[in-house]
């Protein structure tokens, strides 16, 4: 078993050595940090929990920092990425994966990303009908040649998740074809195209229990028997490659225990037995969520504090740049937060209002969080936000124009410069 959050004693060791060290400059209103250590836990769990021949294709959408891809790749020998542009791809290829470790999934890839990715080498999942209409044209017309492998996106449609937005596998979905009501389509594609040797989907992201995840792989698991069973009897390869997906759930909150990998692993060993037979399958699995949040966190320094009647307003430095879903859809989307002082010293207690946490831009809706019991406040504290690491920096807005914070990686007391603040100049270049 792993460890689930990190606790507020180590992000206040951690906190107070970078601090110690100089690395929190004055310019530096906010900085991002990953705990190494932490994350390559995460990253030898999940190798271990799997077939040694399994692609794990970590989401790059949770986390692009090219460092990081860089880090992960060397924890475990069968780290792969999941890329969901031919920008994503190439970010991956220059972090030194190799092609047949990249799986490139995408719902409106171009014929040009198509011919670079058939060429490339990289796993390719195709997402409609029309895209496979188009790889078919290009292999058999010779555009290209076809280096690396082929799966089809499939949509189970099993239901939603809690999170609607993030949920991608009930009967309608702009991703993948779906197998109630295409069915037919799937079964002549996939005993017309030798080629087509894999599958994939994905039900969604948090908010998908491992039941619905695992019905979800039972429903794909079941069509591919059957498959495999007219292949074996016209001749051509069998399907043996299967893409899970990712959408594991982690907690936000430490007092909520997430499923462990383990308990998803051995759902998905009930319903789909001969999917961990490396002499049938490969699998890939795609967990960015799962891999890399719980390891990153952020701290703001508090600028000022409004007083109002009934509540207090904490004014910090990042808000809907950085957390664009938590301002925008707050229901599903809660941190945990601690307060520090200006020298990192954990604040203890409770203040007798709650605390509004307000970010720096204009609009209204820019609260990372509303209504929050926490130590009093005061002008210079840090915030820190738990649970950072996945789809935060990711989904930076530029909104405002704001610079990008530092983000620093560190292991034990020893840090290392994962991506440094962004200059005025950078920032200028954006828009120019
Ligand atoms: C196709 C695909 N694969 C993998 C993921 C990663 O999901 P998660 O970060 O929840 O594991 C996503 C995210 O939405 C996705 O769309």
């Amino acid at each position: 078993m792993i460890q689930q959050n990190l606790n507020k004693f180590s992000i206040e060791k951690a906190l107070q050595s970078a601090l110690f060290q100089g690395l929190i400059r004055n310019e530096d209103t906010a900085v991002i940090f990953y705990d190494l250590a932490f994350l390559a836990a995460r990253i030898s769990n999940l190798a271990a929990n799997f077939p040694q021949n399994t692609l794990h294709g970590l989401a790059i959408k949770a986390n692009p920092l090219a460092r990081i891809m860089e880090f992960v790749r060397t924890i475990a020998r069968n780290t792969g990425v999941e890329a969901a542009s031919a920008g994503e791809v190439n970010m991956a290829l220059k972090a030194g994966y190799r092609p047949n470790q990249v799986v490139f999934d995408s719902p409106v890839k171009t014929r040009a990303d198509l011919v670079f990715a058939l060429g490339a080498g990289v796993h390719l999942n195709i997402d409609n009908l029309s895209e496979l209409e188009r790889v078919s044209e290009l292999t058999l017309t010779g555009s290209s040649t076809l280096t690396g492998s082929v799966g089809l996106r499939i949509n189970p449609q099993i239901g939603l998740g809690t999170i609607l937005e993030s949920s991608v596998a009930g009967d309608y979905s702009k991703f993948g074809i779906p197998i109630k009501y295409q069915r037919k389509e799937l079964e002549h594609a996939c005993i017309t195209y030798p080629w087509l040797t894999g599958v994939h989907l994905h039900v969604g992201s948090q908010g998908c229990d491992v039941s619905l995840l695992t019905e979800g792989i039972g429903v794909l698991y079941d069509f591919v028997l059957e498959m495999n069973e007219k292949r074996k009897k016209t001749g051509i390869p069998l399907i043996n490659v299967f893409d899970i997906g990712g959408g594991l759930p982690i907690s936000y909150k430490s007092e909520t225990t997430p499923p462990s990998m383990e308990e998803y692993v051995k759902s998905i060993l009930n319903r789909a037995p001969k999917l961990f037979d490396p002499e049938e399958f490969q699998l890939i699995t795609e967990f960015g969520r799962w891999s890399y949040t719980n390891s990153g966190w952020t701290v703001s320094r508090v600028e000022y504090v409004k007083h109002d009647p009934s509540i207090k307003t904490a004014m910090i430095h990042v808000g809907a740049d950085l957390f664009v879903r938590e301002c925008l859809n707050p229901r599903d989307w809660q941190h945990e937060y601690t307060v520090f002082d200006r020298n990192g010293n954990l604040k203890h207690g409770v203040d007798t209002l709650p605390y509004n946490l307000a970010g720096p831009l204009c609009f209204s809706g820019d609260f990372v969080a509303k209504g929050v019991l926490l130590p009093e406040i005061e002008e210079g504290d840090f915030i820190a936000i738990h649970d950072t690491g996945g789809y935060t920096f990711s989904m930076w807005s530029r909104y405002n124009s704001r610079q990008t914070p530092r983000v620093l990686g560190y292991q034990g007391d020893r840090f290392q410069m994962l991506k440094e603040r962004e200059s005025l100049e950078e920032l200028q270049r954006f828009w120019e």
